[in-house]
């Protein structure tokens, strides 16, 4: 398939690129457009066919549902139903944005779309050219974030490209994203409602608003026969980049030193990545890569840039990646969410 390429200006939209890409939706295709999380992978979410190609060009296991996305608030009731007080209240102080809710699904929403559960999941996304193309395209659109299964997820049009060229019919690039994880995920079809996925809003953020909260234990613990994730997407090895990685925590001084040693008997043998803030990166000249992740003060910078930083890994051909804790104030769970997972939960304490 040959894939069309377009890039469009989220604060001057191209409205006949949007009107094109609409159209490639509402006749069953795939267009791979930005949000302030992540790219998505698009397709009408109404239809079953279209969720259908989309696992395909993911390469992603049906089982695992798609996030439905809206840019009206009065399209929510069509989707789905016994929606609480509490969804609006969280819809006041986060929507558009990075906030993914679940509901109980009206039938009109596939199961092809929900991977066969009686929930869904929908998300109002804030960024412009996200939500010109929802309306463009009839309302409701699926999308999974635009990587390849397993892949982490594309913060920048040249990740969607490196993933999706030729899979899938068009790519709408228009820059890297502005948070760089994808949203949060809280579940509101249950009593208390609960947290499946950290993301920029934070379970504090959410507290203030739902009051009683749980945590899905799988968003830290590993997998296994007591911990299932209410989320599926959860429980493959996901954000993860080819080579091994192992969180090091400690003082300090410890992690600088256990690292470094790490990078010395690697040296010449086995290509070695660090994950560091901006004031250790100089402690770790002799690795392959030093993916300096910013300053500790500014939390933002460390999440964008962690997928790719992720993805400079696999390009370099790193076997070992060793990162630094980065347990920030509001996003510090989200980011060790994802690295934990990267890490399939290989943590070292020195
Ligand atoms: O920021 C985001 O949420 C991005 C952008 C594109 O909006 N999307 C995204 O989608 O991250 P995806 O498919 O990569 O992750 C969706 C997660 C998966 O772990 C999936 O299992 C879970 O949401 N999910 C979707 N529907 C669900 C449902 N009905 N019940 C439980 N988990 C659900
Ligand atoms: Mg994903």
């Amino acid at each position: 398939m040959n894939t069309i390429y377009k890039s469009v200006d989220a604060g001057n939209i191209d409205q006949s690129v949007i009107k094109e890409a609409g159209q490639i939706v509402r006749r069953g295709g795939l267009v791979a457009f930005p949000t302030e999380t992540v790219y998505g992978l698009g397709g009408d979410a109404l239809s079953p066919s279209s969720s259908k190609k989309i696992y395909e060009a993911k390469g992603r296991p049906s089982d695992n549902p798609l996030i439905v996305h809206i840019a009206d608030m009065d399209d929510l009731d069509r989707i789905a139903e016994n929606i609480p007080k509490a969804a609006y209240a969280l819809a006041d102080r986060y929507w558009p944005g990075p906030l993914t809710m679940i509901f109980k699904k009206k039938s009109v929403v596939p199961s092809e779309t929900t991977g066969g559960l009686d929930t869904v999941a929908v998300r109002f996304p804030s960024h412009p050219v996200a939500q010109a193309l929802i309306k463009a395209s009839g309302g409701y659109i699926a999308a999974p974030s635009a990587n390849i299964s397993g892949r982490p997820s594309p913060t920048s049009g040249d990740h969607v490209r490196q993933d999706m060229d030729g899979r899938i019919d068009m790519i709408i690039d228009s820059g890297p994203c502005d948070i760089g994880l994808e949203s949060t995920i809280i579940d509101l079809s249950t009593d208390v409602p609960m947290m499946l996925r950290p993301g920029f809003v934070s379970a504090e953020m959410l507290r203030q608003v739902v009051g009683e909260l749980d945590t899905d234990p799988a968003v830290f613990h590993k997998a296994g026969a007591d911990i299932r994730p209410k989320a599926p997407g959860m429980k493959y090895r996901h954000y993860a980049p080819k080579g091994k990685v192992a969180i090091v925590s400690g003082n300090r001084d410890d992690v600088i030193r256990y690292i470094r040693d790490k990078i010395d008997g690697n040296k010449g043998k086995v290509r070695t990545a660090v994950l560091s803030d901006s004031e250790d990166a100089g402690q770790f000249k002799e690795a392959d890569l030093v993916a300096d992740m910013g300053e500790r003060s500014d939390e933002s910078a460390i999440a964008s840039r962690l997928y790719d930083m992720l993805r400079a890994c696999d390009d370099e051909n790193i076997e070992e990646i060793y990162s630094e804790e980065f347990n920030t104030p509001q996003l510090g769970q989200a980011i060790m969410n994802r690295l934990i997972k990267a890490a399939g939960h290989n943590t070292i304490k020195v």
